[in-house]
């Protein structure tokens, strides 16, 4: 694999005694630091500010106003969030999975002053600048070989925009125009935007209300857990094979991790065999890695795991370590030789406002830097067996259907859909900042995470989990159906 030849020696002491956990070594030029009183803004402009929010201001997929009060972040540093009124909170979900390495990591922090001393933005639209072309030599070196081309978007949704017209003009560009529908399996994410939305889970409840509105895209069954059997594997593969007709473009997944479409794990079997299977029958393979990507099921990208390259690869969230909003696309050649044909439109016919962005850009190589040192290798096998050590009893409680594990990512799947804000509050109550969306509590912590902090998480999840369970259990004996206030939505 390139990038394990590219991982540096680790900027932390080798003497550490091999007793530790991996979690408790130096993290490379990592500082946790309380908030500054600055920071840290008093109670009553709190208030103003979220009545203002509550007024004027939409959350994700939330009424307008929410039905309960934001809280109010005057900080993050490392894996902690500063309140307004003061108190503090671990980040058990790394900000919607994207700070990988804490928050204000001091290397991207520097990163991003460094660039607004030069050039903060400028079109990219016949310019180019150094972060741009930094970021796209780093992630090339780092991504499964045989990548060789970057497009630089805004956002996961925009990248998946991006990978879709990409396959589009790939096979008009090869002859195959009548290719035009997305192959995917159920169960999967892939964001907000029309063509995301037209490939996220069908039956999921997060985009129900556009039946009918959007494409009509070919889906799989949900694919086969993690640890299935070869033979099961075989067969879904078989059926999948059968779907895979002369009309489909491509197939788009999420690689060993089904995120925010009910966090589901699939082995890297079924990864390899279906990239197989696509590519003897023409269809382009469009892993979405905006998710995995970047270490989080322990290996750089989940496609890693699987020995495979596909031909387009969607990467955001940790990126820019959690930063700022960037994502890229990353393509073969024969991918962009085909759209660059008469027939593939001579062009790829996409480019946002802000396209490779300079301060997102220098800020991703820093952060893309700091994966290429291989420092969260250790971690996530630490954190995996910890999370698991953590939860496994979990299972044994009436309202659990499920306990999971897969490298930094802990989930514990009720028999029910949850109260977010009980759940919420009692995380909380253990000062764990957690999202649970439908029946599923979860983490997904920051890599920089020590074992202390882990062990505060897992304390946090099992008493959202504790909460979730007595709550069923009193409307089961209340007789009556519990009311049904968890978000169907990944929030
Ligand atoms: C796998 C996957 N794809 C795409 C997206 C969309 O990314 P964004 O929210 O940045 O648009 C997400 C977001 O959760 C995701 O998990």
């Amino acid at each position: 694999m390139r990038c394990a030849t590219l991982e540096r020696t680790l900027m932390c002491d080798s003497s550490v005694g091999s007793a530790l956990s991996p979690l408790d070594t130096p993290v490379p030029l990592h500082g946790i630091k309380p908030a500054s009183p600055r920071e840290i803004r008093d109670e009553i402009s709190a208030a103003a500010t979220v009545a203002f929010d509550q007024a004027h201001i939409w959350h994700p997929y939330a009424p307008s106003p929410a039905a309960v009060d934001p809280l109010v972040v005057t900080a993050a540093t490392g894996c902690w969030l500063t309140f307004a009124d003061g108190s503090t909170a671990i980040d058990a979900m790394s900000s919607w999975w994207c700070a990988a390495h804490g928050h204000r990591h001091p290397a991207l922090v520097e990163a991003a002053h460094q660039q607004l001393d030069s050039l903060s933005h400028v079109m990219f639209g016949g310019l180019t600048h150094h972060p741009a072309v930094d970021l796209a030599e780093r992630l090339l070196a780092v991504a499964p070989a045989g990548l060789e081309k970057v497009f630089f978007a805004d956002s996961g949704s925009v990248a998946v925009e991006v990978a879709h017209k990409m396959a589009l003009q790939y096979q008009r560009g090869v002859g195959a125009a009548k290719r035009k529908r997305l192959l995917t399996w159920r169960g999967g994410y892939h964001g907000d935007t029309v063509a995301p939305m037209s490939v996220c889970d069908p039956e999921g409840g997060m985009h129900t209300l556009w039946r009918g509105v959007l494409p009509e895209q070919e889906f799989l069954p949900i694919p086969p857990p993690q640890g299935s059997s070869d033979a099961t594997i075989a067969t879904y593969v078989a059926a999948a094979s059968a779907a895979m007709t002369d009309d489909i473009a491509a197939f788009i997944f999420e690689p060993l991790v089904q995120g925010a479409g009910g966090m589901r794990f699939h082995d890297a079997r079924l990864v390899t065999a279906m990239v197989q299977a696509c590519h003897a029958r023409g269809i382009v393979v469009i892993a979405d890695e905006i998710a995995t990507g970047f270490g989080r099921t322990g290996s750089m990208f989940a496609c890693d795991a699987a020995q495979v390259t596909p031909d387009i690869l969607c990467v955001g969230k940790a990126l820019t370590g959690g930063m700022m909003t960037l994502s890229a696309v990353l393509a073969t050649s024969k991918i962009a030789a085909a759209i660059d044909t008469p027939a593939g439109g001579g062009a790829l016919m996409h480019g946002p406002t802000f396209m490779a962005n300079p301060l997102a850009c220098r800020v991703a190589a820093a952060s893309v830097d700091l994966f290429a040192t291989g420092y969260w290798r250790p971690r996530i096998g630490a954190i995996e067996q910890q999370l698991r050590e953590g939860l496994a009893d979990l299972a044994a409680l009436a309202g659990v259907a499920d306990v999971r594990v897969c490298g930094a990512i802990g989930v514990v799947e009720m028999r029910q859909p949850v109260d977010q804000q009980i759940t919420q509050q009692a995380a909380l109550s253990e000062q764990v900042w957690v999202r649970p969306f439908g029946k599923l509590i979860y983490t997904m912590p920051p890599f920089v995470v020590t074992s202390d902090e882990l062990a505060q998480i897992i304390r946090g999840v099992r008493a959202a989990v504790i909460a979730a369970d007595n709550h069923e259990k009193k409307a089961l004996l209340a007789g009556a159906n519990a009311p049904n206030q968890g978000s169907r939505s990944r929030l």
